[in-house]
């Protein structure tokens, strides 16, 4: 696998086999400039990242315009990119004042609403997908998959995937949309394992579409925590970097989860092309069965039965 080889999510739309999650691209104290994005994308793009992660919610609802902003900025084609956007939370914040409580909306007026928004702030004219966020359980089917198809067809999204769907779930849209649901973006990493044994990746072979993974280093806390599955995981992503040579035990991280047959897409959340670097050398690492068994029972905290 290289950073060249890319994703096929339909005929039309691939991504880069690592995506650049855009969810922290405001956090500090001092933010980011648009100078500084553009900095960041041109450095994404130079290891081979073209894909990026956004939803409408992020940094309170801000990550989109200073993106959009960032891109004008960096002054490369658009079409050199893929962006990934999602809708649906409805999030208390100062620039959605009509909302009283955080909750969910999968209707068609506030699909379409959305995703207008979205690409006024993001300075673009067409999302290459968009994912509902969050399963709503008010979901009309019929009424969801109409927005969505219309949305295709104006040409505004080039394909549709959804995001923490249960299998279900998935397959009660799916019933409803005239072409496939291109993924399910679903949190893993090696401290968060339910997707092996929840029917999630299984649906995803079965059906052929890339799942998209949230928070591949579990948010950052397989460095920092401190509880007993973090230490043991370090430890066992420690023993297989330094039996392959790499010696980067976040290397090793991204590696198990591409190793799987699923075809996982990672969205990989730093924000420091340092790291992204050493994320992207993942894509040279090829873990065998043991190795990759090494990890999960460090992270289960047992061997397999
Ligand atoms: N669909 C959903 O519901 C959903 C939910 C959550 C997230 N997402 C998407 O997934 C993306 C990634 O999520 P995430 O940010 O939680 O991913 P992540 O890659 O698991 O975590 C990123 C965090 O890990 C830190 N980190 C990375 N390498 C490190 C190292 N060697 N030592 C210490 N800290 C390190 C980063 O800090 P630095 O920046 O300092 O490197 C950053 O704070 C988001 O941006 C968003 O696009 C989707």
């Amino acid at each position: 696998m290289s950073c060249d080889s890319r994703i096929a999510l339909t005929k039309d739309v691939s991504l880069s086999r690592l995506v650049l999650g855009a969810r922290r691209l405001l956090d500090g104290d001092s933010g980011r400039d648009a100078d500084q994005i553009a900095w960041l994308i041109a450095s994404a793009i130079d290891l081979g990242l073209t894909s990026f992660d956004h939803a409408d919610i992020y940094g309170n609802c801000e990550v989109h315009a200073a993106f959009g902003a960032g891109m004008a900025r960096w002054q490369g084609r658009r079409e050199k990119i893929e962006l990934v956007s999602k809708c649906d939370i409805m999030l208390v914040c100062a620039n959605r004042p009509q909302n009283r409580l955080k909750h969910y909306d999968t209707s068609a007026g506030h699909i379409a609403a959305s995703v207008d928004r979205s690409l006024a702030n993001l300075g673009t004219d067409y999302l290459d997908l968009l994912l509902l966020h969050r399963p709503d359980p008010l979901m009309d089917a019929d009424e969801t998959a109409a927005a969505l198809a219309d949305l295709v067809k104006s040409g505004r999204v080039r394909a549709i995937g959804v995001s923490n769907f249960t299998p279900s779930q998935f397959e009660l849209l799916a019933s409803r949309l005239p072409f496939a649901i291109a993924t399910n973006q679903i949190e893993m990493s090696v401290l968060k394992t339910t997707a092996l044994t929840d029917g999630s990746l299984d649906q995803a072979q079965r059906l052929g579409y890339a799942p998209m993974i949230w928070s591949p280093l579990g948010g950052g806390s397989l460095f920092t925590g401190k509880e007993g599955r973090e230490a043991r995981v370090r430890a066992a992503l420690a023993a297989v970097a330094a039996e392959l040579g790499s010696g980067e035990l976040v290397s090793v991280a991204i590696a198990w989860l591409l190793r799987h047959p699923a075809r996982l897409v990672p969205v990989i959340g730093s924000m420091k092309p340092e790291r992204l670097a050493l994320m992207a050398k993942a894509l040279e690492i090829d873990l065998d069965r043991q190795q990759w068994f090494t990890i999960l029972e460090a992270s289960e905290g047992r061997p397999v039965a």
